[in-house]
């Protein structure tokens, strides 16, 4: 009750000095460049070091808009990315399109989902769209607190947006706490300014989660963007999915994680099969174990490699391939293939780049020894051939 008699008399405070002011303050609108609207922020909070403040944009990618609830220091930094800076660089890397390879369907049962309009390839790009909202994470705000800024921040986008942003889906339905109803169903993490914010993107949003996903995304903090790429070939109006848990977890714990963050059963087909699944991922592991032993005896062989790759395809764990195709790539170099080496190093490559961007930390490493399976410290280390 406290607190919402103080954000009464807060929002008040503010109409009122809108109202007063307004000549100046259209005057004055361009110094929050590149904001549109005055940052509105709270108290300092000791917890964080720092003020919370609501920055939007409402023209930013040809008046998609964005808002973003953060530090001022991470709002500047914000502010020197790319997307800002240049404006025509997100549409020129096909970021933001009115349209795309997907649609939205009612999907009995489950809700709204994403379908492929048409056939699609591994690798294939399905969305590639900035966050309408990006929200620090913190929990030194109430609850009541933190839904009055999160609101102001999707009160300033335009309309299209906010309308869009209001209908995804919500976890408690509560029409007081809207905002933050659908940050909690909704969001992918995102980190900016070295500190993890949350992430709303409706197309992405829009996905279901599989335990054996069809698409792989991954968010790219310096062009804002969260992307979704076919991990395994998808059919004209099968449903796109994407995994939202960790893809080891056992099938009970990863229930629980389900259950927990997004307050749903898990019902794709791994989570059926429950203990099947739970040991085809015990093979992996026993075979991940045995291919990362580089002491001098060690049993890993090119068949086990082959094996680990067999099993992630029948697990449907295409979207995490890099793993497999990475130790493939290693056993190969290991027994002297050059062959062998240089097929995986280059689907590794490709995997990793699916599952992190560009911008991959193991990226160059693979694509190196590619390049030079001879000059990677596992050449014939295991034994070579004959
Ligand atoms: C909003 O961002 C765009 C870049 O997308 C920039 O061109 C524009 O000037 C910004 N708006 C304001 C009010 O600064």
């Amino acid at each position: 009750m406290w607190s919402e008699m103080k954000f009464t008399l807060n929002t008040f405070a503010f109409i009122t000095l809108t109202c007063a002011y307004q000549d100046i303050l259209q005057l004055t609108a361009t110094d929050y460049a590149p904001w549109s609207h005055q940052p509105v922020c709270t108290e300092h909070l000791d917890a964080i070091n720092s003020r919370l403040c609501v920055y939007t944009n409402a023209t930013f990618s040809n008046g998609r808009g964005i808002s973003i609830f953060t530090t001022p220091q991470i709002a500047d930094e914000v502010a020197q990315l790319l997307p800002f800076q240049d404006p025509a660089v997100l549409a020129s890397h096909g970021i933001n399109p009115d349209d795309g390879p997907w649609y939205v369907q009612q999907l009995p049962g489950k809700g709204m989902g994403v379908l492929a309009k048409h056939d699609l390839h591994r690798g294939d790009r399905i969305t590639a769209y900035t966050p309408y909202l990006l929200a620090h994470m913190e929990n030194v705000l109430s609850t009541m607190e933190r839904e009055h800024f999160l609101r102001i921040a999707i009160d300033q986008l335009p309309a299209a947006s906010r309308e869009h942003y209001l209908s995804l889906a919500t976890i408690y339905g509560d029409p007081s706490v809207v905002v933050q109803d659908v940050v909690k169903a909704n969001a992918f993490e995102m980190q900016v300014g070295g500190q993890m914010h949350l992430a709303i993107s409706p197309e992405t949003s829009r996905m279901n989660h599989a335990c054996s996903p069809n698409a792989q995304y991954y968010l790219a903090p310096d062009i804002l963007t969260h992307f979704v790429h076919a991990a395994r070939d998808i059919s004209k109006d099968e449903e796109i999915t994407i995994s939202y848990s960790p893809p080891y977890k056992p099938h009970r714990a990863r229930q629980q994680y389900l259950l927990d963050a997004f307050h749903f059963t898990c019902s794709c087909s791994r989570c059926r099969n429950g203990e099947a699944s739970d040991m085809a991922l015990e093979e992996i592991d026993a075979l991940q174990s045995s291919l990362r032993d580089w002491s001098a005896d060690s049993t890993a062989t090119v068949k086990q490699a082959e094996t680990l790759i067999q099993k992630y395809k029948e697990e449907g764990l295409e979207a995490f391939l890099d793993v497999a195709y990475g130790y493939a790539a290693l056993t190969y170099n290991a027994v002297g293939s050059v062959r062998g080496t240089k097929k995986y190093a280059k689907l590794a490559a490709e995997a990793v780049t699916l599952k992190y961007g560009p911008s991959a930390p193991d990226l160059q490493m693979w694509t190196e020894l590619e390049r030079n399976p001879q000059g990677h410290s596992s050449w014939r280390w295991r034994k070579p051939v004959k």
